[in-house]
Formats: C-alpha cells, structure tokens, sequence
C-alpha cells in the first residue's frame, strides 16, 4: 500500500522516521479500547459459540443453520457507532470462528453469509465501509487452529484432543490417517486471509485465535510433545509466512496470535488478563486484553442475557488494562437477528460518557 492508501486514522502517527508498521503500534496504544463481535451461525442457537463442538452437533447437521442464517438485523452502522459512542477507535469482527462458516464472500468455501440463502450479504464488507466512515480501524478475527469443517483441519490424531469435537463414531467428512494433510488447511487459510487483505481496505488488525492448537501437536507416537516449542521445534504452521503475506499485501496492519505463537507478533492479544508467552513488558511491545460482557460466553447466549458486566466493572477492567499497559478488547454477542443485545449496548454507551468526562482511568 502506498502511504496515500493508508487508513486516515494513521496520519497523526505518521512521521518520516517510523514505517507505516510503527506508526500502526503508536496508533493501537494511542486507541486504548476496543469492541469485539462475536456473531456467527452459533448465535441462532444462543448456547455459547462452542455449541457444536460441546454438543457435538454433527458437520451437516450444523450447516443447515446456514439456511436460517438471516442477519436481518446486523447492522454494521449501528455496531460501529456504537464503538465510537463508547470511547472506542476500533472494532474487531468475527470473520470466521472454529466453526467454519464466513462471514464475507470468500472464494474458499460456500459455507458463507453471502451464500446463506436466507442472508446473501458481505458483512465484513459492511462493517469495513462503517468504519472507514467513522475513522475507526477494522480488526479481523480468524480462527487459525480450529475448523470443524475442513477435512484437513487440526484434528484430535495429531493435535491435541480439542482441535475437533469428539464425534463417536468420527465425522466421515474428516480426512485421517494417511489421507490427512495439514497443508491443504494452511493453503486455504492463506487464501483467506489473502482475500480478507485484499479485499476490504486498510486493515488496522489480523487477530488470529486457536493457538492451543499448534502449541499441542502430538509426535510420531501419537503423544502430545512436552514443551513443544514452535521456535525450536520447527513450525509446521508456516506462521511465519502468513504474517509475512499480511505485511507485504497492508505494510501497516498489525498481528496477533494471542498470547503470543513465535514471538514476531506485532502485539500480544491474551485473554481475561495481562500475560504473554514470553513474559515480555507492554511497555516494549503493545498488549490487548480481550473480554466478554458475558462472563463465560463470547457468543450470545440466550439463557445469560442481561446477566453481564455493569458499567463499574467494565472502568475495572479499562483502569486494569491500563495498569498493564495493554488495550481492552470488549466483546459482547449480538442476537440471533444480528442486533445488539440493547442492555450491554447501553453498559457500553454509559462508559463511553464517563471517558468523555473524565477521560481514560490510569489504572
Ligand atoms: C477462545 C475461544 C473462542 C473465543 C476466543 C476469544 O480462544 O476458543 O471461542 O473466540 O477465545 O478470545
């Protein structure tokens, strides 16, 4: 991207001494806060977005959920607003979760928004407009250890016994043994994120989730590696090369893997608290805590709506954050429809006024 293409939001960050990358972290540690949607097919059904895999819901049976995916009320100007009303400078979307369907209009796959019947939109494309509008940046989660639908995803013979439900008898969609090839998962993660960085304008984050995955990958004997290490090791993951691919196509978009994979992520995105793998400082290399207004569900969840964190708690965990030194990543799950669930949209409005007065805590 040339400097001319570069996200507006970037320009008071821009000097001649720092590449677009490093005018991207001061950007990031300047922005403090975030919101995180969670919103997929899992939130037709509103019991955690984990649902298929801890109910074990079989792989076709999961995907005609897709034909009552309808999004009806998914409305990204409302999402992005809502952010800007709440203090926040970026938002960060759910492109694909462990449960494979897409939310943008991917070549990679038809289990996708645009392909869903009922639905037949790029919601990423949507968000990506709202934000550009607003001057917020456009964050991409993708889930990069798990896929319950590719036949050549980290499965449970070589990963460890979380990378795909336990169906009993085992899903027959899902390649085994011999037949399985890690790499042909990794080519159409690649392409995704391709399109994801090609397709959509500046992009501020690509967030990728499912690091318990390549950290557990099981050796010859079919035993989990003890300390498996992918810098010693060896990376069977080629992260490296993804986080290449994402510089090389948006020189200013930063990546996360967590709390951090290889260490060459350009911040680290635990979760609930403050810790990376390396035990680095923040001060060195930025941090983003992400949470839920849900405790215990980042997608929505019918039977714990209402039941989130007050406006007090949310300050606690912005001054704590700050303590650290690190962003809040704070997620809530819109509804079924795409709506926001109004209760948590108000907590976070509420907050959103108590900056404007008093500006951020320092924790
Ligand atoms: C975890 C969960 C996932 C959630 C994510 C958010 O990795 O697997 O459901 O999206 O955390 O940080």
């Amino acid at each position: 991207m040339t400097p001319s293409t570069l996200p507006g939001y970037l320009s008071p960050f821009l000097t001649p001494e720092r590449s677009p990358r490093q005018a991207a972290v001061e950007w990031f540690r300047a922005a403090r806060y975030g919101l995180f949607i969670h919103y997929g097919l899992y939130s037709l059904l509103g019991r955690h977005e984990w649902v298929q895999y801890r109910e074990r819901i079989p792989v076709d049976e999961y995907a005609r959920l897709a034909d009552r995916f309808t999004a009806e009320r998914f409305d990204a100007n409302v999402i992005a607003q809502l952010a800007v009303d709440g203090g926040m400078r970026y938002v960060n979307l759910t492109t694909r979760h462990h449960d494979s369907f897409c939310l943008w209009d991917t070549k990679t796959t038809d289990f996708n928004s645009v392909r869903a019947p009922g639905c037949g939109r790029d919601l990423v494309a949507e968000l990506a407009a709202a934000c550009d509008q607003r001057g917020l940046g456009l964050c991409l989660y993708l889930s990069h250890g798990r896929d319950w639908r590719h036949p050549h995803a980290p499965n449970n013979e070589r990963f460890a016994q979380s990378a795909l439900p336990a169906y009993d008898p085992p899903d027959p969609t899902f390649a085994t043994g011999d037949q399985y090839d890690l790499n042909r998962y990794l080519d159409y993660l690649t392409e995704q994120v391709r399109e994801l960085m090609t397709g959509y304008g500046p992009v501020a984050a690509i967030w990728l989730d499912g690091i318990a995955t390549p950290l557990s990958p099981r050796g010859e004997d079919g035993e989990l590696i003890p300390d498996y290490d992918p810098r010693t090791h060896g990376d069977p993951f080629r992260c490296q090369q993804l986080y290449d691919l994402v510089h090389e196509l948006q020189p200013q978009t930063l990546v996360s893997y967590k709390q951090g994979y290889l260490g060459t992520e350009d911040f680290f995105a635990p979760e609930h608290k403050a810790y990376n793998r390396f035990g680095e400082s923040f001060e060195h290399r930025p941090g983003e805590v992400c949470t839920t207004m849900t405790p215990g569900s980042w997608g929505y969840h019918a039977e714990l709506e209402n039941q989130h964190l007050s406006a007090d708690d949310v300050w606690a965990r912005l001054a704590d954050a700050a303590a650290h030194h690190c962003n809040l990543l704070l997620n809530t799950g819109p509804r079924p429809d795409g709506s926001l669930q109004p209760s948590e949209a108000e907590v976070i409005r509420t907050v959103g006024r108590r900056l404007e007065r008093e500006g951020f805590p320092t924790g």
